[in-house]
């Protein structure tokens, strides 16, 4: 088959898309694809060009390698159904509710899946004060990679402003900060593959420690409680479910480990294009289950949407 990789666009997560893209590239060569790598430009007519040449042929699948705006958020995924073209990882809806965090969150509830307190509310509004007490978390409604994530703690006054200033778009979402560990679930197909404990020297796992070799410690299987751990494995599957998402996916935690049992177990949102650059968290879980890198490639051209 003829693979053609998008990769790059223009969301924040660009850099982090060539990363993965490449990466994603060099697997599915060694899988014995033929490859094409693309980087996406604000051009749609240079894109339907290049998956369907005037003068014929294009690749067979595509594997979208893009990360946040229009790459995840199903917009990319349209195009591709409109020329039917299968791609990899999930179609438009998934991946539409998937991107909008609020969205996400109501739908992890209906299912039972607990999210932490939060709400959305206008950027602005943080400047006049803390709209929940500390410690919370201001998140962009849409973005990826931690990008304009920032927690407001005790005692630090220009918190709330400073996060409001990084923070993308109009409304914002609020959450209360949940303490203890970061765990994460990659789910391949209908099957939840394990549980990572990430953890990062910095005050979180943000973009710097996602990215920087050597800052995070990437546990696989997360040295967790076997209840929570299971749990864990059933949420990120039922959320995966419930969008009706395909291929790859990951869903991210918190788990606040001073409460009792799984009640201290928080569902932060499901990402259904999961990073795929060498420190990423999806492809290490394939790794761990005896998956190689050129097998999980092959496996993702062969689970394309059609
Ligand atoms: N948004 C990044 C790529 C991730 O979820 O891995
Ligand atoms: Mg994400």
């Amino acid at each position: 088959t003829r693979v053609a990789v998008l990769m790059g666009g223009w969301s924040p997560e660009r850099e982090v898309s060539l990363v993965s893209g490449k990466a994603c590239a060099e697997g599915l060569r060694e899988g014995g694809h033929e490859v094409v790598e693309y980087d996406v430009k604000r051009d749609l007519r240079a894109l339907v060009d290049f998956l369907r040449p005037a003068a014929g042929g294009g690749p067979d699948v595509v594997f979208n390698a893009l990360h946040g705006r229009y790459g995840e958020d199903g917009c990319i995924q349209g195009v591709l159904e409109i020329m039917r073209v299968p791609y990899t990882h999930s179609g438009v809806l998934a991946s539409a509710i998937a991107m909008d965090k609020p969205l996400a969150r109501h739908i992890f509830a209906s299912l039972g899946l607990r999210v932490a307190e939060g709400r959305v509310i206008e950027r602005r509004t943080l400047a006049a004060g803390d709209p929940m007490p500390r410690p919370y978390v201001v998140k962009p409604i849409d973005q990826g990679s931690s990008i304009g994530v920032h927690i407001v703690r005790d005692g630090d006054n220009l918190a709330a402003v400073e996060a409001a200033e990084a923070a993308f778009g109009e409304r914002v979402l609020i959450e209360k900060f949940v303490p203890g560990r970061e765990l994460t679930v990659a789910v391949m197909g209908d099957k939840p593959i394990a549980v990572t404990e990430l953890r990062p020297r910095t005050r979180f796992y943000d973009y710097e420690a996602k990215y920087t070799d050597g800052i995070t410690e990437h546990l696989v299987p997360a040295p967790v409680p076997e209840d929570v751990y299971e749990t864990a494995k059933q949420w990120a599957l039922a959320a995966y479910q419930e969008l009706g998402c395909s291929g790859l996916s990951r869903a991210d935690f918190r788990w606040d480990d001073s409460k009792p049992g799984t009640s201290g177990l928080v569902i932060l949102e499901l990402n259904t294009q999961p990073g795929m650059t060498p420190l990423s968290l999806a492809p290490e879980q394939a790794k761990w289950a005896g998956i190689s890198w050129s097998q999980l490639m092959t496996w993702m051209v062969e689970h394309a949407r059609h």
